[in-house]
């Protein structure tokens, strides 16, 4: 069960966010936790039922929320999410990207589309998406005063890390998520005081990724042999975003927290 937020329950007020894939799984998790800590929050996602309802569960708990149609493979949508975002709240202080794709099959048996397609959603999406915020999330942007920059947070994986059966495309996407994370942190930590990090979230139940991609027995077994024996919530990776987005992270840049419990540490016991 997920527990109360250890964080304050202002620490956020007054900030906007934009979350990729907001409308579901973890991306919903963190919108719910940035809105009940204060933020008011712009989800994006390609399919407006599913919108529609996070919108109004959202405000549902009191949280100010719009749902924005759109895909992060075009750069029009990009665009014009983050122009919408900024029109309705009038700044821009958080983007999360959340959006991903996945599926599970051989290296052998996936086609160059597919390999792209992951590439395009994970890899590209977050480097156009963070590349369209940018003018907003810059220190003395518009609608933002000269004390701080905004901040981003890209959600990764830890595939890569070592290598996982099945998932060459999402690992290299997220590998190269990784990378866009730390030369952003470089580049406009250093030009526009804008924080730069990852999470990287290991199994997590009651999601997209474990649904689609874990085998049986993890599931079933609730985790065992993982480090901590147990899988993840999405709300253990809402709270490493609260920690990212507020100014308990104010000197993290360029990092990507893993939130798995150890389990990429883990090896089958034999
Ligand atoms: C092999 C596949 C495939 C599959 C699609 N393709 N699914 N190949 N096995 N299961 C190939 C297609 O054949 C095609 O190539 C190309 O990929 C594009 O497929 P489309 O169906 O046209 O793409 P699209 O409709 O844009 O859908 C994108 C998608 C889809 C990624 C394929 O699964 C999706 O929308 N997913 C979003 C939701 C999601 O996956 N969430 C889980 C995220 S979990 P050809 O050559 O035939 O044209 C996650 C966790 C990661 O990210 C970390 C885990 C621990």
């Amino acid at each position: 069960m997920a527990m109360e937020s250890p964080f304050k329950a202002d620490v956020l007020k007054g900030k906007v966010a934009l979350l990729t894939g907001g409308g579901s799984g973890i991306g919903y998790e963190i919108s719910y936790q940035l809105g009940l800590h204060g933020a008011s929050v712009a989800i994006m996602g390609r399919r407006q039922n599913i919108l529609e309802s996070a919108v109004a569960s959202l405000q549902s708990h009191g949280i100010p929320a719009i749902g924005l149609e759109g895909d992060v493979r075009k750069r029009e949508d990009a665009s014009r999410i983050v122009e919408s975002t900024v029109k309705h709240f009038g700044k821009l202080d958080i983007l999360v990207n959340a959006a991903a794709g996945n599926f599970l099959v051989a290296a052998e048996d996936l086609s160059p589309n597919g390999f792209r397609t992951v590439m395009d959603i994970d890899s590209v999406g977050t480097f156009t998406m963070c590349h369209e915020a940018l003018k907003y999330l810059k220190k003395g942007g518009p609608g933002k005063d000269l004390s701080n920059g905004g901040t981003i947070i890209n959600i990764s994986a830890t595939l890569h890390y070592t290598a996982t059966w099945y998932q060459i495309h999402a690992s290299a996407a997220k590998a190269a998520v990784d990378s866009i994370t730390r030369s952003l942190a470089l580049e406009w930590g250093t030009d526009y005081d804008i924080r730069v990090n990852g999470i990287a979230p290991g199994p997590i139940g009651d999601t997209a990724g474990l649904n689609k991609l874990a085998p049986e027995e993890m599931r079933s077994k609730d985790g065992e042999g993982m480090a901590l024996f147990k899988l993840g919530e999405k709300w253990d990776v809402a709270m490493a975003a609260l920690y990212l987005a507020s100014d308990a992270g104010k000197y993290v840049n360029g990092t990507t927290l893993v939130v798995d419990g150890g389990e990429y540490l883990s090896q089958p016991r034999i």
